[in-house]
This record gives C-alpha cells, structure tokens and sequence, in this order.
C-alpha cells in the first residue's frame, strides 16, 4: 500500500502538496529529496497521499507529509507516518523530529497519536503569516503500526 517513490512520481508528489498545502514546497525542492541519499521519500500506491524523511546522524526529521484532501480521514495519514517511523528504526535511527503548524489540529492529532510529545515551540516560525510551530519528536525503540 506503501512504496518508496520514483522519479516518476515527482508530478503526483508536487500535485497532492499543491492542494494539501497554502506554501507548498516547489517542484525543484521536491526533485531534490527524491535523489537525496540521506532522505526517503514514500507514496501510498493510488498516489493520494505522501511523506519525506531525512537522516541525520541517528536522528530521523519528518520533514513533509500530506494526503489530498479528499482522501484525508481514512487513515492514509497515519499509516504513511507508521511507514516512515519503520523505516527510521530500520535505519538506526533512535528518534525522529518534526515541526508542525499550531494550529493544525489534524497533524497534531495524528502526530499525539503516533507517540510524538511537544518538545519545543517555535514563534513566528513559518515566515508567510508568522505562525508559530511546534517541535515534536519521540523515540524509535518500540514502532507500532
Ligand atoms: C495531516 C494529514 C497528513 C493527515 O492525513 P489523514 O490521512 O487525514 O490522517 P488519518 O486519516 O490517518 O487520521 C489520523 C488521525 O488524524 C486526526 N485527524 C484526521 N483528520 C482530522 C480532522 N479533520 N480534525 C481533527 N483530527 C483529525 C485524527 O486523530 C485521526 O485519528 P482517527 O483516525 O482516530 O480519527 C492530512 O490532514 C493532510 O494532508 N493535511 C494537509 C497537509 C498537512 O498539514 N500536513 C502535515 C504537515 S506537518
């Protein structure tokens, strides 16, 4: 249900981050994780959702993650998150981190409920309205699905 992606699935990757997001990143940044060796960019089979993960050392930062909107709340979301924590753990990594919107309840939900714990804030964090961020990590000794 969940590949890594291919070059091949750059078009879908930048369209599902086109209506999942008001700053979505840009084809070229895209293009750039997915011939990145220290990251791992995953799709979900039918392309309606995706996420991108970099390693560091042995930490893991979830760096981005969206399902279309009309494919939301289906569990799309959480199973992308599953796969990509079990790829971090698969790779040594102790700990993943990642930064979220606020107030973007459908994240943090999602995220409260993978395990992640608030570790930081992050003030006027996303530079086009100033909105604040908040840092989220947890540990990779036990992944569940
Ligand atoms: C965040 C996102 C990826 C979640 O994907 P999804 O496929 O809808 O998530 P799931 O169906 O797996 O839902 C998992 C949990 O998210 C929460 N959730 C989902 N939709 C929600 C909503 N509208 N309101 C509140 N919580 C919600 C719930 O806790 C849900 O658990 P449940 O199944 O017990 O209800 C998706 O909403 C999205 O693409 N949003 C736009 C892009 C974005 O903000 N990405 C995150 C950037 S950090």
């Amino acid at each position: 249900m969940i590949r890594a992606a291919t070059a091949a699935d750059l078009e879908a990757i930048v369209a599902i981050a086109r209506r999942a997001f008001v700053d979505p990143w840009s084809e070229a940044a895209f293009a750039s994780e997915l011939g990145n060796a220290d990251a791992s960019v995953v799709v979900t089979e039918d392309l309606s959702g995706f996420a991108i993960v970099r390693f560091l050392a042995d930490e893991a930062e979830l760096i981005d993650l969206a399902v279309l909107p009309e494919r939301q709340g289906r569990g799309l979301g959480h199973a992308l998150l599953a796969h990509v924590l079990a790829l971090a753990a698969a790779r040594g990594a102790s700990s993943m981190y990642l930064e979220v919107r606020a107030t973007n309840a459908p994240a943090v939900a999602l995220y409260h409920r993978a395990g992640f714990a608030q570790v930081g804030l992050r003030r006027g964090y996303y530079a086009h309205d100033g909105a604040d961020a908040l840092l989220m990590a947890r540990t990779l000794g036990h992944v569940v699905g």
